[in-house]
């Protein structure tokens, strides 16, 4: 039912009253949001007697940031009055010679999140489709249905992989977007440069595809990039987004400063594509929406690089460690790339869950299997311990 418009006395001083608890079904939302799910984050652990309890929930990286990048960022904090550069002049200068490109192919946002959504914002509305994999980040198919576009869900093949033929084969003529992600949360696969390129050269190139390389920090040398080298007799490698960049013109690359630079807190991440679609991007992202401390400590974590890499390197041995080790315990754990594991555990996915809080770790269950957060050294030995007495149970 519609409501007469509000008369000049509910508009008057103060949103109190009768007007703060009316609820959202007497304004005229759009139809997509019935469809769209709001994103779930990750849980706190709850505290339980005589452990340290451990969030291994949300990917986070469980070191705090370096020194230098939180002086930076303490610096940067004495000037709230006013806003930050809109244009984020000095981040994004730093971040185009990173990546070897010019200014006008960057444009950073608040996290990845708020590029991811100006991605799906500037390409897709009703009437149209996009192709993301599944399982994978929950903000796909969240934002897809919000800009009321068709969500077109392509389900992972083995060891938690892209199908990329299959997503391939899953775009159609109203398709404007397609997402891939690598490493994928939450499986963490990596993708080849070889099924890369093959995806790449037949997409239509009036599509546009976003690769999301929120973990790729954590893929060097992992277990992950090394499968793609066994799965193709040793010749492939993890796609060089770099490199795709200057080749594929219908391509975006989106980047967090949120994962291994440690930087969650702040929201800060960027988007590396043709000015064209840089230029479309800058319509959707919030003036303003990258805070000063968060250019400023972004700023001073690609000084810091090397020093970020080699975080990156030990949050990866954990990683590959604890994979191992719940495989051992009888798990089947794919390789990953990213900062986190994925336990396939089907049904039984709440009964972990549920054994993991009991502990104190809080770690995520997405319905099909259960992510777990690489974490401190005794958290993991913990999970591992859970992860025994549960399969354990089984028997
Ligand atoms: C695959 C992927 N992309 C993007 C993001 C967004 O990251 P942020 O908005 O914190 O930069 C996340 C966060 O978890 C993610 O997992």
């Amino acid at each position: 039912m519609r409501l007469a418009p509000p008369g000049p006395r509910a508009l008057g001083p103060g949103l109190g009253g009768e007007w703060q608890n009316r609820t959202m079904t007497n304004f005229r939302v759009r139809p997509a949001l019935a469809e769209t799910p709001a994103y779930i984050p990750g849980k706190p652990p709850a505290p339980v007697e005589g452990l340290q309890s451990y969030k291994l929930s949300s990917n986070e990286h469980h070191m705090t940031p370096l020194p230098a990048v939180l002086e930076a960022i303490a610096d940067a904090v004495t000037s709230p009055h006013v806003y930050p550069d809109p244009s984020a002049h000095d981040l994004t200068a730093a971040i185009a010679a990173l990546h070897e490109v010019p200014h006008d192919h960057v444009v950073v946002s608040a996290g990845a999140s708020e590029g991811l959504s100006a991605l799906i914002g500037i390409t897709s509305e009703a009437g149209t489709s996009a192709v993301f994999p599944w399982p994978s980040f929950e903000m796909y198919p969240q934002v897809v249905s919000y800009v009321g576009a068709e969500k077109i869900a392509v389900p992972l093949a083995s060891e938690g992989r892209m199908d990329l033929p299959a997503m391939l084969q899953a775009i159609r003529e109203d398709t404007h977007l397609v997402l891939l992600c690598s490493p994928n949360n939450p499986t963490g696969a990596v993708v080849g440069q070889a099924e890369f390129d093959t995806f790449m050269e037949q997409v239509p190139e009036d599509v546009l595809v976003v690769l999301d390389e929120a973990y790729a920090d954590f893929a060097d040398g992992s277990e992950a990039a090394a499968s793609i080298h066994a799965a193709e007799d040793g010749l492939d490698a993890p796609v060089d987004s770099g490199a795709a960049l200057s080749r594929y013109p219908n391509l975006a690359v989106l980047r967090t400063f949120s994962k291994a630079h440690g930087l969650a807190g702040l929201r800060v991440g960027y988007t590396v594509a043709q000015p064209g679609i840089i230029h479309e991007m800058r319509k959707s992202i919030a003036p303003f929406s990258v805070t000063a401390p968060a250019q400023a400590g972004a700023l001073a974590s690609v000084a810091a690089r090397a020093e970020i890499a080699v975080r990156a390197k030990e949050v990866g041995l954990i990683r590959d460690d604890l994979a191992a080790r719940l495989r051992e315990a009888g798990i089947p754990v794919p390789p990953s790339g990213g900062n986190f594991v994925w336990l396939p555990l089907g049904r039984r996915s709440q009964e972990f869950t549920d054994d993991c809080m009991a502990a104190g770790l809080a770690v995520r269950n997405l319905g099909s299997g259960v992510r777990v957060t690489v974490g401190p050294q005794e958290a993991m030995d913990r999970l591992v311990e859970v992860a025994r007495a549960f399969i354990g149970k089984r028997a």
